[in-house]
Parts: structure tokens; C-alpha cells; sequence
């Protein structure tokens, strides 16, 4: 498999990233939480190429991605919660699953079929001016094969798609490192938290009273399957010490000296941004199993801890 070209992130990149994605290609896009595959969210054929390269089920929808607050608003139908949110966080790792606009220009493909749509206005510099040049939503789930880790460079895209993906612009190593947070603002219910992420469920509560979910069980959005963002290597959560022929991901102060750690002062947003990156540096030593030391559930490990939980799960 060649690798596609991975470009700096130029005006003329830009530019050539939308006519590859003027003409039904796939782009590798840096946003502040880790890398997109993107396509023309218009674009049926376009699509079709996004969830064949993962291996993606159909029935799993993709988020669009929009440039502005008034691009969502053609898109989908945002209530006064939605608003507000908005508002407050966009641009910004947050997704809103909203009811669909009739008039909306996202294939249905793109939703699986469904009449609600994930909406995000991503912050990363290159995303905002990909979508601001380009003028139309860009579908981009994570730039992963389906069920594996979420990539968090422009290698990472490249070694797994090869020449599936256009081109992918190189915009550094993601700032947030796991996904954005999901949020389903349906009428006549309350909201729900649908995807824990880098918004804490704290900083959705002063704005969602309400706020419920996610459901234990229930499929909330799809990316809730159980076995998700799984390396290679089994992972073993909980951790204190090391079995034979394990390697560590250790948290805070107290991790063996030899091993990979999140955050050594025990600090949850440099250890969300280190997630992914290090399971993968640990997979490719292709370990007996990967041992991870706990991590506290509050703020952003409500979503470290979901991530390690379904990369742990009994694969599916
Ligand atoms: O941070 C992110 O959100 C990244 C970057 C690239 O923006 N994207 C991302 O996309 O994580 P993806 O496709 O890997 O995850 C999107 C999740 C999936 O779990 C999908 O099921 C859910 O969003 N989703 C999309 N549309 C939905 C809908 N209408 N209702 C419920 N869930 C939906
Ligand atoms: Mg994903």
C-alpha cells in the first residue's frame, strides 16, 4: 500500500484539498480532537468511500462537520437548548445531534437513513479554513479503521489508509486527543448525553439541568458498541502491576519509572491528549496484553475511562 502525500498545511493545500474533495475524494483533516477522514457530506458516492475504507457498518452515521453556527442551521433543526450550546462552545470539541432540516443538503447515506444529524464546527485552524474554502458540510468520522484506535497525527492516517485518502494535511499533533462530546437535543426530550468526550458532563450541566444518559446498554450512538478503539494487544484496566509479558500505561506520580505514563501529575487533560498515541506506541511492541493504571472517573475521565473500557472490551 503507498502512502498518500501528506501535506503542510498551505493555502495551497487547502486548495487542493477541496478539489480533491470537490471530486468525490477522501482528505485526511486535523481537527483540535484527532484526525477526520473527510468527504463531501453531499456527496452519496463520496460517502459510500468514507465507510468502505474504515469498514465501516452502514448503519453507523457520520458527523458533519460545518463552518459556522448559521452552516448548522440549514442542516439541522437547533432548539433553544442547541442554540445555547452553541453558542457557548462551537467552535469546539462538542456535537450536537439535532432533528434534520427538511431542507438539508447531507445525504441520507451520511445519516444511515436517520432524521436526526450530528452537527460539529470544529476549532482546529485547518478544519475552519478547509470548511470556509470548501463552503459545504464535510462528513469525517475519526480517520481509523472501524473499531480501532482514533488517530492523533497525519502518519497515523496515512499508515492506515494509503492511497484510499487523497491527501492528508499535516495540522500537528491533535490538542485534545479523544473525540468530541456527543449531545442529543430531540423535541419533547430531555437531552442526553449520547458520547461522553473532551466537554465534561460538569461543563454541560450549567447549561442542560437535565441532562441524562448515556444509558448503560443501550446503543446511544453507534461508536457505543461495546469492543471500540481497540489496539492490537488485549488492555487490561485497573492496574497495579505488571503480569509477564505485559507492558504499563501508567497515570500520575506513582507509575513504574519504566513505563509509558498519561500524566505523571496526574493531570486529565494532558492524559486525554496522550490516550491514543501511547496505546498505539505500546501495541507496537506487540505485548502480551497492555496493563493500564486506574484513572479517576471525574471531568475528562468520564471520557478517558469510556475509551479504556470499550479498547478493553471482549472484542466483537
Ligand atoms: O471528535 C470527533 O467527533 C471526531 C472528529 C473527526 O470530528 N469524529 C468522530 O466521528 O469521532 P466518528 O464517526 O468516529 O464518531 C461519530 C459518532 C458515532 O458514534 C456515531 O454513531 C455518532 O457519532 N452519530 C452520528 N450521527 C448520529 C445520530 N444522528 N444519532 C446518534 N449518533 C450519531
Ligand atoms: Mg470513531
Amino acid at each position: 500500500m503507498t502512502a498518500p502525500a501528506i501535506v503542510d498545511e498551505t493555502a495551497h493545500a487547502i486548495v487542493d484539498a477541496c478539489d480533491a474533495l470537490a471530486h468525490g475524494s477522501l482528505v485526511g483533516l486535523p481537527t483540535e480532537t484527532v484526525y477526520g477522514l473527510a468527504a463531501d457530506a453531499t456527496n452519496p458516492q463520496a460517502v459510500a468511500r468514507v465507510f468502505a475504507a474504515k469498514g465501516r457498518p452502514a448503519f453507523n452515521p457520520l458527523i458533519a462537520h460545518v463552518a459556522s453556527t448559521a452552516m448548522a442551521c440549514r442542516e439541522g433543526v437547533l432548539d433553544e437548548r442547541a442554540q445555547l450550546l452553541a453558542e457557548t462552545f462551537w467552535p469546539g470539541p462538542l456535537t450536537l445531534v439535532v432533528p434534520v432540516h427538511a431542507e438539508g443538503h447531507v445525504c441520507e447515506l451520511a445519516r444511515a437513513g436517520l432524521q436526526t444529524i450530528a452537527l460539529r464546527v470544529p476549532a482546529h485552524r485547518v478544519a475552519r479554513s478547509l470548511l470556509g474554502a470548501y463552503g459545504k458540510p464535510l462528513a469525517a468520522p475519526s480517520a481509523n479503521p472501524s473499531g480501532k484506535l482514533s488517530p492523533t497525527s497525519a502518519r497515523d492516517v496515512a499508515h492506515a489508509f494509503g492511497e484510499e485518502v487523497a491527501m492528508v494535511i499535516d495540522g500537528g499533533s491533535c490538542e485534545a486527543g479523544i473525540e468530541s462530546t456527543i449531545v442529543g437535543l430531540l423535541p419533547s426530550e430531555p437531552a442526553r448525553l449520547l458520547r461522553p468526550g473532551i466537554v465534561s458532563r460538569d461543563a454541560l450541566l450549567a447549561y442542560l439541568p437535565d441532562l441524562v444518559g448515556p444509558t448503560e446498554g443501550a446503543i446511544n450512538a453507534p461508536g457505543q458498541l461495546s469492543s471500540h478503539y481497540a489496539p492490537g494487544a488485549s488492555v487490561r484496566l485497573g492496574a497495579q502491576k505488571l503480569r509477564d509479558g505485559e507492558v504499563m500505561l501508567g497515570f500520575g506520580p506513582d507509575a513504574p519509572a519504566n513505563s509509558l505514563n498519561l500524566s505523571p501529575r496526574a493531570d486529565l487533560v494532558e492524559a486525554a491528549a496522550n490516550l491514543y498515541r501511547m496505546l498505539r506506541q505500546l501495541d507496537q511492541q506487540n505485548p502480551a496484553g497492555i496493563a493500564v493504571m486506574p484513572v479517576p472517573e471525574q471531568g475528562l475521565g468520564e471520557a478517558i475511562n469510556d475509551r479504556l473500557r470499550r479498547a478493553a472490551a471482549p472484542r466483537n
